[in-house]
């Protein structure tokens, strides 16, 4: 059953998230998964932060999820995200002093590593000699800064990086990440922007062998896809800041559907962009009021991410503040 904007009334998406998670095949190494977030959540919830209180914990999600179109997949529908947000971000809250558990697609960009070229193994390494290779000088500094900003992160267990491909393994790892940080409260976040489908097909109904061709036209049924952020607000993890993302390609409903998602799923922000100018700038809506934020143009190599992310932790510091009064 469908409301009339086209979402599920509360009764049946229950039913759908139960369904959705019964139905999808079983997460590989669930165990394994959540013993090393709950290892690293219990590690940071810990140790003291630069304000007096402990280090905050963020889950960001990047990069678009997979709906198999048979069980041995040989075909997928896919979800546009390069992982560039997601990455970007994930560097400035390391940065900040937040842990940061990066929940990615595999294949897309992954944090430190967007000053490197597309194929660094072949463009920045060189033989030297028979058995020896070395770095290309040209490739040096961005090289030596990536490793080591990236060693640092690692080492000092800043960050997690946990792949995933379809989207029956991301909203399975979202709920299992979700459960460990509850108990860090308000010192949760979570940072939602992977591209989720909301179409997919239910694993009993789908076919187990590739599809053939031979048959002719392919009709198929793709169910929606329940949304979480509503149960990831009211049951996963109460207490964190949840700010999601609305992707949209028509700039006159974006902001709309933005303040609906806000007040629908109670988010604490939704992050508005539009594929064309999302490296440009976001639209930062809240029930305060909607904040443009922009890339400073006069500097080449700078980001959206960055400003965008310094106003997130000063909105999550405040956050802290109320909540724990
Ligand atoms: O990776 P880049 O190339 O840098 O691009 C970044 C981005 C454009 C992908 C990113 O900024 C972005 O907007 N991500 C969210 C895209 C998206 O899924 O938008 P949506 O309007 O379909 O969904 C809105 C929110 O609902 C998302 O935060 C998503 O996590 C959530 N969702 C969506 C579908 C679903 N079934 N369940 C959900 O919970």
């Amino acid at each position: 059953m469908e409301s009339g904007d086209g979402a599920l009334s509360a009764t049946s998406l229950d039913e759908s998230i139960t369904s959705f998670f019964t139905s999808a095949p079983p997460l590989k190494e669930s165990d394994n998964l959540r013993e090393r977030v709950m290892e690293f959540v219990e590690l940071n919830s810990t140790i003291a932060a630069g304000d007096g209180g402990h280090r905050k914990v963020v889950c960001v999600t990047s990069g678009g999820t997979t709906v198999p179109l048979e069980q041995r997949c040989v075909r997928y529908i896919d979800n546009f995200s390069s992982g560039h947000r997601g990455a970007t971000s994930a560097e400035y809250f390391v940065k900040a002093g937040y842990a940061v558990v990066f929940l990615h697609r595999r294949g897309t960009i992954m944090p430190y590593t967007r000053s490197l070229p597309e194929d660094p193994l072949l463009e920045c390494l060189e033989l030297d000699g028979d058995s020896s290779i070395r770095v290309r000088q040209s490739c040096s500094d961005a090289v030596k800064k990536s490793i080591s900003d990236h060693h640092a992160a690692v080492a000092g267990n800043l960050l997690l990086k946990l792949p995933f491909t379809t989207i029956f393994e991301y909203l399975q790892m979202l709920q299992i990440i979700a459960k460990a940080m509850k108990p860090l409260g308000p010192l949760a976040m979570f940072y939602l922007a992977a591209a989720v489908s909301d179409f997919y097909v239910p694993w009993q109904t789908m076919a187990e062998h590739k599809i053939q061709s031979a048959s002719g036209p392919l009709d198929m049924r793709l169910v929606q896809v329940p949304k979480m952020l509503a149960i990831l607000r009211k049951e996963w993890a109460p207490l964190a800041f949840c700010i999601s993302f609305k992707l949209e390609t028509d700039s006159k409903i974006l902001l709309e559907k933005a303040d609906m998602a806000l007040r629908k799923y109670k988010m604490h922000m939704v992050i508005a962009n539009e594929l064309l100018t999302r490296k440009e700038e976001v639209t930062v809506v809240t029930v305060d009021g909607k904040i443009p934020v922009y890339r400073d143009k006069s500097q080449p190599d700078s980001d959206v991410e960055q400003p965008l992310t310094e106003l997130i932790r000063n909105k999550h510091s405040t956050y802290i503040k109320n909540t724990n009064r």
